[in-house]
């Protein structure tokens, strides 16, 4: 069986030592799954005499502090005994795994918690042939053949052949929805958002059928299920010979789709889509927008609750790098704002973090914020697609972290930061006509990997994710000692230390080896790891760098560029309008300068350049060398792992540092400050 991430059910039971539940609730599926974990997972004793207990939980009718379903409180009853209360069998789930965390992590202590965003999501992007695009961990956990992985001890689906995609795996399934609950995880999309081929059919039986058995366990766990749709099915499905969002005919398929899909999976969450884009299909192909599209497929999903999860990914990927009119980044305002508000209820738009895609630095995406009157979901990659495939080194929790803290600025708020009110994770949480629809999400970075990420230490940034989602106060820092306690449960806090060190410095060493000053897209077009400095530069899908023997940045002001800048709201646009506010970080990304260009750090933008490509492979030379000190003093399976990793960032940085120094010294014949070998 593979290794259980950060819950080992062995090290917290031995954390709880004498530890007696006792429950008290209605049979409610979150109840009795919280039963099945003290009695099936944690193999603990459990007492129907609440006096012979040593923790008590209880769904109470009211529970001070408590005001939603999630929500629990935690607190002393007598003689060291510990109550657990919640008004429902959700509430009473997070509460325990709550309790678990806190054993595990030596902080259990008197608390009211809720979440702080509604929607805390898991999108996956796994094809039904079992691969998994962007993915770099293995196979889906969620189709594939059974015998293509080590690890199935359970047939679900015996009679399995060649047309039934579905891996069966549920002991799997089982620990991943546990792992999910317990950072309080509530929706899982199973499929990628490009849905090609059979994967259109998951919708409708026989493969429905095989997600209701999959949706059944993740409800118990309090996690709903979203299936990808395909926006033509109902000419590819249904026989129709349009999909077009008016038709009647249209409307009335996946009315009666959606309504067979609740039959099965009453808890269904709904569909997520990604139209217009990329060569999927949509509504603008039927000359309808991007709302007609998504209403009407709320519409179907609205008697049964579920909602539409409409992504805002859509831009030109056809473009002409010869028209310097066209800015990628300007795409998703120039497709969504002016649907602001025509949105319903029931309808998401689910906006990536930053303008552009996943890239290590980017600034705020304006529809966050820019879009007042529309359910927002912000959306995360934790696969590290654009991040080092999880062969490198990279906790992202800073990156994340740092965006949802951002000031959006919006509506001449205050310009201190203090002020929650407008900064990214309270607009998500508070705006929007139904913030019950409103959240995170993040595209998954697990497989069949015996680990589950394929890196060990990249279990950190799922972790992570979940916590933030539902504590938006957490540092980087504290989450990751929530995740070293109970993944390294044996660990010295020397051990810890030196991994903790490696996470914190992890995601700025791979910023300065990678993409410099918020430029991004150097990576190797296609796969996405490794350097090539022009790989995208004279590319459909975008033009990223622009350097000559001048300077180097994409000029996006509204003075001189794209005009993009003019996307942000009045107090945000003057700052990155103007080169000398414009954060270091993001410079090359709002202005093109000149390589002497001075940064407020005092380097010049060159010198910045050669300073930290040479930084990341001698950061990378500390990490193996610190990595040397925890052997056998974590799993040898996961030292052999990361030390295997680490050897290949290495190869990696060595990479980026030659090819980004070498391609600046030939464009500007200027040689490092330090005489440092640049290959001419
Ligand atoms: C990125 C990624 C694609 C993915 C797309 C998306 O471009 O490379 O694989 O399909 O994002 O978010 O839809």
């Amino acid at each position: 069986m593979a290794d259980a991430m950060w819950l080992k059910a062995d090290s917290i039971r031995a954390a709880l030592g004498e530890t007696v539940w006792y429950l008290e609730g209605d049979e409610d599926a979150r109840t009795i799954r919280v039963r099945r974990e003290i009695v099936e997972f944690l193999r603990q004793p459990l007492t129907g005499n609440a006096d012979e207990a040593t923790v008590l939980l209880r769904v109470l009718q009211t529970v001070p502090g408590v005001t939603s379903p999630q929500g629990y409180r935690i607190h002393d009853i007598s003689n060291g005994r510990k109550a657990i209360d919640a008004c429902d069998g959700t509430g009473l789930l997070y509460g325990f795994y709550a309790y678990v965390r806190a054993v595990m992590t030596g902080t259990v202590c008197e608390c009211v918690a809720e979440p702080d965003q509604q929607i805390r999501m898991i999108d996956h992007w796994d094809q039904i042939d079992g691969s998994i695009e962007r993915g770099y961990a293995g196979e889906s956990i969620f189709f594939g053949r059974m015998d293509s992985n080590d690890h199935s001890d359970f047939r679900a689906f015996p009679e399995r052949d060649t047309t039934n995609p579905f891996r069966g795996d549920f002991a799997r399934l089982e620990s991943y929805a546990r792992l999910m609950a317990s950072i309080g995880i509530n929706a899982v999309c199973l499929n990628n958002v490009n849905v090609r081929g059979d994967a259109t059919r998951l919708i409708v039986e026989p493969f429905l059928s095989k997600v209701t058995h999959i949706a059944d366990l993740f409800d118990s766990f309090g996690i709903r299920t979203f299936l990808a749709i395909n926006f033509a099915s109902p000419k590819r499905l249904g026989g129709l010979s349009t999909s077009d969002p008016c038709n009647q005919q249209v409307r009335a398929w996946w009315a009666q789709t959606a309504d067979a899909i609740y039959r099965q999976i009453p808890a269904f969450g709904g569909f997520v889509v990604k139209a217009d884009s990329e060569g999927e299909p949509g509504p603008m192909q039927y000359g309808r927008t991007h709302a007609d599209g998504a209403n009407m497929l709320g519409e179907a999903l609205a008697p049964h609750g579920g909602i539409v999860i409409w992504r805002a990914f859509v831009y030109n990927s056809q473009q002409d790098w010869r028209d310097r009119s066209t800015d990628r980044a300007k795409a998703a305002w120039n497709n969504f704002k002016e649907l602001d508000g025509l949105f319903a209820d029931n309808v998401a738009l689910q906006v990536k973090f930053g303008p552009m895609d996943f890239q290590t630095r980017e600034p705020l995406n304006p529809l966050i914020g820019g879009m007042k009157h529309t359910n927002i979901i912000m959306e995360f990659e934790i696969t590290a697609e654009y991040l080092g495939h999880q062969i490198d080194v990279n906790y992202v929790l800073p990156q994340w972290l740092t965006m949802i803290d951002t000031d959006t600025m919006i509506d001449g708020a205050s310009t201190d930061n203090d002020d929650a009110s407008s900064q990214v994770k309270s607009i998500i949480a508070h705006r929007g006509p139904n913030t019950c629809h409103t959240g995170f999400a993040a595209v998954s970075n697990v497989g069949m990997d015996d680990n589950w990420t394929g890196n060990a230490l990249a279990q950190a940034n799922l972790y992570g994710f979940g916590r933030m989602c539902w504590d938006n106060t957490l540092n980087a820092e504290t989450i990751a000692n929530e995740w070293l306690a109970q993944t390294f449960p044996d660990a010295s806090e020397k051990t810890i230390g030196i991994i903790r060190n490696i996470l914190l410095t992890s995601n700025a060493v791979y910023e300065g080896y990678t993409a410099p000053l918020g430029v991004g897209f150097m990576v190797t077009p296609g796969v996405h790891y490794g350097p090539s400095v022009n790989g995208y530069e004279y590319d459909r899908w975008g033009t990223y760098h622009f350097a000559d023997r001048d300077g180097v940045g994409v000029d996006r002001t509204q003075a001189t560029g794209s005009g993009y800048v003019a996307q942000y709201p009045p107090r945000q646009a003057a700052i990155y309008e103007d080169v000398n506010s414009t954060p270091d970080e993001l410079l090359l990304f709002f202005h093109h300068v000149g390589y002497e260009h001075r940064l407020h750090s005092g380097k010049t933008v060159l010198q910045h350049i050669y300073d930290t490509h040479f930084a990341g492979p001698e950061a990378v030379q500390g990490y193996i060398k610190s990595w040397e000190n925890v052997r056998g003093q974590v799993p040898e399976a996961v030292f052999d792992n990361v030390a295997q990793r680490l050897a290949q960032q290495l190869d990696n940085a060595v990479a980026w540092r030659d090819q980004v120094n070498t391609f600046f010294y030939r464009m500007t014949k200027v040689p490092d400050e330090h005489g440092r070998t640049i290959y001419p």
